[in-house]
């Protein structure tokens, strides 16, 4: 069977990537705070398998038990994939304006998360002898700096360059013990997150008119045609390994 570990899976791009992977002998490992039992039995069905776990990834101290947990249902794979996809934007507003807390459990989901999930992902697959694939959801973000979001903007380039020093490390590995890298902006989805961008007040996100505008004239791409391009991206044979990609590009 094929494996994927999706993060963010409850809505969205994630909720979209789910749909887009759920057919044939695949097997989705989905992790998100709310009840995914309505996704499931949606997709149930046309896919080998769904299984849903309900986990805030904030609690980053127990995220290898969660990681040990999916682990101990998987038998020779004949791939495994991890998609890095959970993340939020809140706090939104300068420094000095934002609380303390909310900034340190979103780099707790956006960046410390992740890279715990890697970990534990090479860790826990290095005695399968098969594909094995990461993808990091980056942002734009992550490249650019925008006025009030500092953590959303900070974590996206510490996403970037831990996709760049696991590439490294697993270069140094034999082709069959590798596990394959990547980390792709997916552009400007029509997801939740969009909303509560469009919602900000000016004085915490001087950009917000500018959002509105894509909102508009309808340049926000459907989640559902951009997670059918990330699955193509995701099972390229030439897979742009260790590569920090925006959709938009390809
Ligand atoms: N939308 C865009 O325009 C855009 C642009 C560039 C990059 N991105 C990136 O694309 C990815 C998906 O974004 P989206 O737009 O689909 O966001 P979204 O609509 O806000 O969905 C976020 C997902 O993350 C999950 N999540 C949030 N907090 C969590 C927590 N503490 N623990 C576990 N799961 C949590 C949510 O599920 P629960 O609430 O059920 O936990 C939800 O499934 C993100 O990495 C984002 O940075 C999006």
């Amino acid at each position: 069977m094929k494996h994927m570990i999706i993060t963010g899976a409850s809505r969205g791009l994630g909720q979209a990537l789910v749909k887009a992977l759920a057919y044939g002998n695949f097997v989705l490992h989905c992790i998100a705070r709310t009840d995914m039992g309505p996704l499931a039995a949606s997709v149930k069905g046309r896919v080998g398998d769904i299984r849903t776990h309900s986990y805030d990834l904030t609690r980053c101290e127990e995220i290898t038990d969660l990681m040990e947990t999916i682990f101990s249902e998987i038998e020779e794979p004949e791939f495994i994939g991890l998609i890095n996809n959970a993340a939020a934007l809140t706090p939104v507003g300068p420094f000095g304006k934002i609380d303390s807390k909310k900034l340190s459990e979103a780099v707790s989901l956006n960046l410390s998360a992740p890279l715990i999930l890697m970990n534990e992902f090479v860790r826990l697959s290095s005695s399968f002898l098969c594909d094995k694939r990461i993808l990091n959801i980056s942002s734009g973000a992550g490249k650019h700096p925008y006025y009030g979001w500092s953590a959303y903007c900070s974590s996206k380039a510490g996403l970037d360059m831990a996709t760049r020093v696991f590439a490294e490390e697993q270069k140094e590995k034999k082709e069959k013990d590798r596990v394959k890298i990547l980390s792709l902006s997916p552009g400007i989805v029509d997801t939740d997150m969009q909303k509560l961008i469009r919602k900000q007040p000016r004085e915490n996100f001087i950009y917000v008119g500018k959002f509105i505008e894509f909102h508009k004239s309808g340049a926000l791409q459907d989640p559902d045609m951009v997670a059918e391009k990330i699955k193509e991206i995701l099972f390229l044979d030439f897979f742009p390994d260790g590569e920090i990609l925006d959709i938009r590009e390809l």
